[in-house]
C-alpha cells in the first residue's frame, strides 16, 4: 500500500520528526510545496547540514524506494541515464551468425530491446514502483558539468527520457526529486526555476542540541550543551573547513 504524502506543513514537520530529522517550519513549508506541486526540492548549504539526510528520511518515512545519483565531474548520460550492453549485444550477434540468422532487421530490433539496456539511476527513477513514486536523490549537483545540468533540465521538465533506438520512456507519476549542492559553483537559474529552493544553514544552538538528543540519547544535557557550544565556536574560527552537524 502506498503511504500518502503529508497534506499540510504540520504534516511535513511531523514526517521529518518520524525520521529523526529536526527541521524548522520554513523547511517544512518548502518541502510541503515541493511535494504538493510535484516539483523537485533544491537544497543548498554548507557541508554536513543535513541535505542528503532529507531524501533518506523521505524514502524511509514514506516507505518509498530511493534512487541515488551521486554527481561528479565528467558524469554523462551513459552513467546517469542508460547505456547499451555492448558485450551482450556482440554475443547475441555472434550466436545469431552461428545459427545462420539472415534477418538483419529482426536482429537489429532484437539487440536494441530492453533486454540489452543497462538502466542507470535517472531512468530507473522513472519506473513505476508498487510502493508509489520513488525518491530520486541527485546528490552534489555542483560537482557535475554544465552540459549534464542542461540535460537534467530537460528531464526534470517532463520526466521523460528519449532513447533513439527504443522510444520515449515517461514516468506515470513523477518521482519525488531532491537535488543537493554545496555551492562550489553556481547552479544555473533555469534549473533552479524548476525547483523549490531552500538554503540549509547551520542550526541554532537549541536546534543542534535537539538533534544531538535524538542522535545520541545517552548524552546528558550539560555535556550536550558544552559540545554544541564548542562546535559553534569552531564554526566562528578561521578554519579551512567548518564542522557540520
Ligand atoms: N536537522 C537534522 N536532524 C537530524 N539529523 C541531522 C540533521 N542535519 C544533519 N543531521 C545529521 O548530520 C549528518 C550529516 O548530514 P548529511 O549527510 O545529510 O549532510 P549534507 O548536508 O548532505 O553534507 P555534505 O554536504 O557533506 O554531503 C547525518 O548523519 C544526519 O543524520
Ligand atoms: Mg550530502
Amino acid at each position: 500500500m502506498t503511504v500518502s504524502l503529508p497534506d499540510s506543513i504540520e504534516g511535513c514537520l511531523s514526517l521529518l520528526r518520524r525520521g529523526d530529522y529536526v527541521g524548522d517550519r520554513s523547511l517544512a513549508t518548502t518541502l510541503f510545496l515541493a511535494l504538493k506541486m510535484g516539483r523537485p526540492l533544491f537544497l543548498e548549504g554548507e557541508v554536513g547540514v543535513g541535505k542528503t539526510e532529507i531524501a533518506k528520511v523521505l524514502a524511509q518515512v514514506l516507505d518509498r524506494s530511493m534512487v541515488r545519483l551521486q554527481c561528479y565531474e565528467g558524469l554523462d548520460v551513459a552513467s546517469a541515464v542508460y547505456e547499451w550492453n555492448y558485450q551482450r549485444q556482440m554475443i547475441e550477434i555472434r550466436l545469431a551468425e552461428a545459427q545462420g540468422v539472415t534477418n538483419r532487421d529482426g536482429l537489429g530490433h532484437d539487440i536494441f530491446s530492453e533486454r540489452f539496456l543497462i538502466k542507470r539511476p535517472l531512468l530507473r527513477a522513472l519506473e513505476s514502483d508498487k510502493r508509489g513514486p520513488q525518491v530520486l536523490l541527485i546528490d552534489e549537483l555542483d560537482r557535475s558539468d554544465e552540459p549534464f545540468e542542461a540535460y537534467l533540465l530537460e528531464l526534470l521538465g517532463d520526466f521523460q527520457v528519449t532513447i533513439p533506438e527504443l522510444g520515449t520512456v515517461r514516468a506515470n507519476e513523477p518521482p519525488i526529486v531532491i537535488i543537493t549542492s554545496n555551492r562550489t559553483r553556481e547552479i544555473h537559474d533555469a534549473l533552479k526555476r524548476r525547483c523549490f529552493y531552500f538554503w540549509l544553514d547551520y542550526p541554532e544552538a537549541a536546534r543542534e542540541r535537539e538533534i544531538l538528543a535524538i542522535k545520541a540519547p545517552g548524552v546528558g544535557e550539560r555535556l550536550s550543551a558544552q559540545v554544541v557550544a564548542f562546535v559553534h565556536e569552531l564554526r566562528e574560527a578561521d578554519l579551512f573547513k567548518r564542522p557540520g552537524i
